[in-house]
């Protein structure tokens, strides 16, 4: 397939990639064909993955304008994807002008698309970096410009630990993260649960996944709830994302359609 000139030199565009997947999923124009085929692929045995995402999407939305309600004006988001819309620093920056937002993501396109799109807003910047290495996102000069830690920082990572496997330890990079922030910081974390889904269609999801590189980890929500260690959970703690602090009442009885499981958590003194 030819390379669309939005796509850096350094994408592998035989190969499907996560970030691709899901601005498929929320009908963005950012995939190549590759990610379509992965992405039908998991819809034609998980039909309602667009639904999980636009789900995962409103979740992100409430929950920023619970953060700006809450006087954060300062932000970390981790694996924040190709922008589409209702990106973060729209909705921060939309109810409070003088909010900073660092976007990190290791997706060369998520990346690129970001800056192309954040060009011109000093408020906002994107870098290129793994949530594993979380030394190096917090010692970003870039992120060290825009972000006090002294002050109170929301860190979301939302709809990224279901790529992080077990074995690269997402407890640590956690708990590295929790250390750099002062009291009245935010963790918000949302992820892919394989609580109540058939065999056949977590089989085949994972297999899918398997040809990108990054394999599915979904956890239960006791594990979810395990990975907020140190924080103090707000109402209503770890839930289906469509409960968490729903604007309507709609959608709500088979809220375990969305998949994904998600929470807030607060840093106490
Ligand atoms: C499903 S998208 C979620 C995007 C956005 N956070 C949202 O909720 O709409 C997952 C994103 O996480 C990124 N990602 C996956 N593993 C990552 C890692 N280890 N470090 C940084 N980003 C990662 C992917 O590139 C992708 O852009």
């Amino acid at each position: 397939m030819q390379r669309p000139d939005w796509a850096p030199d350094n994408v592998d565009i035989e190969r499907p990639s996560v970030a691709r997947m899901y601005d498929y999923y929320l009908g963005g124009s950012h995939n190549f064909a590759v990610d379509r085929e992965a992405a039908q692929a998991v819809i034609s045995v998980v039909p309602d993955a667009p639904l999980m995402a636009q789900a995962n999407r409103a979740f992100l939305r409430r929950a920023v304008q619970f953060l700006v309600d809450a006087g954060i004006r300062q932000f970390l988001d981790i694996g924040s994807g190709i922008p589409t819309v209702g990106n973060l620093h729209e909705i921060a920056q939309r109810a409070a002008p003088e909010s900073r937002v660092v976007y990190v993501d290791s997706d060369p396109v998520a990346v690129a698309h970001s800056r192309e799109i954040l060009a011109g807003n000093d408020q906002t910047v994107v870098i290129q970096e793994d949530f594993r290495r979380p030394e190096q996102i917090l010692s970003h000069p870039e992120l060290r410009k825009l972000l006090d830690f002294a002050e109170p920082v929301a860190v979301l990572v939302v709809a990224v630990l279901h790529f992080v496997p077990e074995e690269d330890d997402p407890d640590a990079a956690l708990r590295t993260i929790r250390g750099a922030l002062a009291p009245g910081s935010f963790l918000v974390l949302s992820q892919a649960s394989d609580d109540g889904r058939s065999e056949t269609e977590q089989t085949e999801a994972r297999r899918v996944y398997r040809r990108t590189d990054s394999p599915l980890t979904p956890r239960s929500r006791t594990r979810l709830t395990e990975l907020f260690d140190g924080f103090d959970l707000v109402e209503p703690g770890v839930v289906w994302v469509p409960q968490w602090r729903p604007d309507s009442p709609d959608g709500l009885d088979d809220a375990e359609r969305a998949v994904f499981l998600g929470g807030v958590g607060r840093l106490g003194a």
